[in-house]
C-alpha cells in the first residue's frame, strides 16, 4: 500500500490489510457518491435553468425508483456492516495459540514482559508470523497502546485488563505510541516495535543483558504464591480454607450469592486485590485483601501462575 499512497504508513500485520481494504472500499464508495450527487446537481442546474419559453412541470412521485434506490443503498450499508463486524470480531478474539505478552503503562513509559520473563521498556520485540496477544493494564491513568503499522489501538486502563492481538507479517521497525493524553510527557510515551524472524526472536530471548530474565512470570508467580502465604489456604497440602485453583482459569465459578462468573483475568485480579467482592459458594470470606500490598507486575505474575495450573483459559 505504501508504494501506491505514500500518505499511508506501513501495513505490517494480518489485520492491517483487512482494515486497509475496508477503508479503501469506503473511500471509493464516498468518491462515487460525491461524483453522482455533484454531477447530477451540475447537469440539472444547466438543463432546468430558468429561461424564456420554459416553465416548471410537477412530476408525480416515482415509488418504483425510490424502492430500487433505497433497496440498493440498504444492500450496500448492510454489506459494509457485515464486513466491518467480521473484521471487528476477528480483531477482538485472540487465537488460542497466541503468545501472551504483558504490557503495563505508567506515566510515562511502557513496560513489557515476555513469556520467558524477559523485559523491555518502550520497545516491543515480536516474532513474525506468530499471533501475539497483549494483556495490558495501567499503574496510574488511562493510556492507549497504538501501533499504526498494525492498525490496532486499545485503551489501557488502571484497575482492569484490556487485550489486543496481532500477527506481524513484515520484519522491520515500527512506531509505537501512547494515544491517550496522559500528562505532560504524553508525547514522549512511545517507542518501537521490532518485528524479527522466529529464529531471531528465540536468539533475542536467550540473549542476556541488563533486562535478561532469570525467571518466567509463571515461576515468579509461583514464588509469590508461597511467600505471600496463598499456598496455606489454596495449596494442595494446605488447610483447604480456600477453593482449589487447579483448572480454575477460564472455568465458570459459582458464587455465594447464587450468581456465576467466568474466571477470566479480571475475575482473578478482583479476587486477589478485593478478595471480599466475590466469595465462592461453600467457602468462608476469610481471605485478606491484597490491594496496596502487591503491584501490577506481581499481580500479573500471580495470575500467570494460576493460569499455568490449567483450565484452558485463553484470555
Ligand atoms: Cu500515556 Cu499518553
Amino acid at each position: 500500500m505504501k508504494s501506491i499512497f505514500s500518505l499511508l504508513t506501513d501495513s505490517a500485520s494480518t489485520s492491517a490489510s483487512q482494515m486497509d481494504a475496508i477503508y479503501l472500499f469506503l473511500v471509493l464508495v464516498s468518491i462515487f457518491v460525491c461524483i453522482v450527487v455533484f454531477g447530477m446537481s451540475a447537469v440539472f442546474v444547466i438543463r432546468y435553468r430558468r429561461r424564456p419559453g420554459h416553465s416548471a412541470v410537477q412530476s408525480p412521485e416515482d415509488s418504483k425508483l425510490e424502492m430500487i434506490v433505497g433497496g440498493l443503498l440498504l444492500v450496500l450499508v448492510m454489506a459494509l456492516f457485515g464486513w466491518g463486524s467480521r473484521v471487528y470480531f476477528h480483531n477482538s478474539r485472540p487465537p488460542a495459540d497466541a503468545m501472551e505478552i504483558m504490557v503495563t503503562g505508567k506515566q510515562w513509559m511502557w513496560k513489557v514482559q515476555h513469556p520467558s520473563g524477559k523485559r523491555e521498556i518502550n520497545n516491543l520485540t515480536v516474532p513474525m508470523g506468530q499471533p501475539v496477544k497483549l494483556t495490558m493494564t495501567s499503574e496510574d491513568v488511562i493510556h492507549s497502546f497504538f501501533i499504526p503499522a498494525f492498525r490496532i489501538k486499545q485503551d489501557v486502563l488502571p484497575g482492569r485488563y484490556t487485550r489486543m492481538w496481532f500477527e506481524a507479517t513484515k520484519p522491520g521497525r515500527y512506531h509505537l505510541f501512547c494515544a491517550e493524553f496522559c500528562g505532560t510527557e504524553h508525547s514522549l510515551m512511545g517507542g518501537w516495535v521490532d518485528v524479527v524472524t522466529p529464529a531471531e526472536y528465540e536468539e533475542w530471548v536467550k540473549g542476556d543483558g541488563a533486562v535478561a530474565a532469570n525467571e518466567t512470570p509463571v515461576q515468579t508467580g509461583e514464588r509469590l504464591f508461597t511467600t505471600l502465604g496463598c499456598a496455606t489456604c489454596h495449596g494442595a497440602t494446605g488447610s483447604r480454607l480456600g477453593p482449589d485453583l487447579n483448572d480454575l482459569a477460564g472455568s465458570t465459578v459459582k458464587l455465594s450469592d447464587g450468581t456465576e462468573r467466568v474466571a477470566d483475568d479480571d475475575y482473578l485480579r478482583e479476587s486477589i486485590l478485593d478478595s471480599q467482592a466475590s466469595i465462592v459458594a461453600g467457602y468462608p470470606p476469610v481471605m485478606p485483601v491484597f490491594r496496596g500490598m502487591i503491584n501490577e507486575d506481581q499481580l500479573m505474575q500471580l495470575i500467570a501462575y494460576i493460569k499455568s495450573l490449567g483450565g484452558g483459559a485463553s484470555n
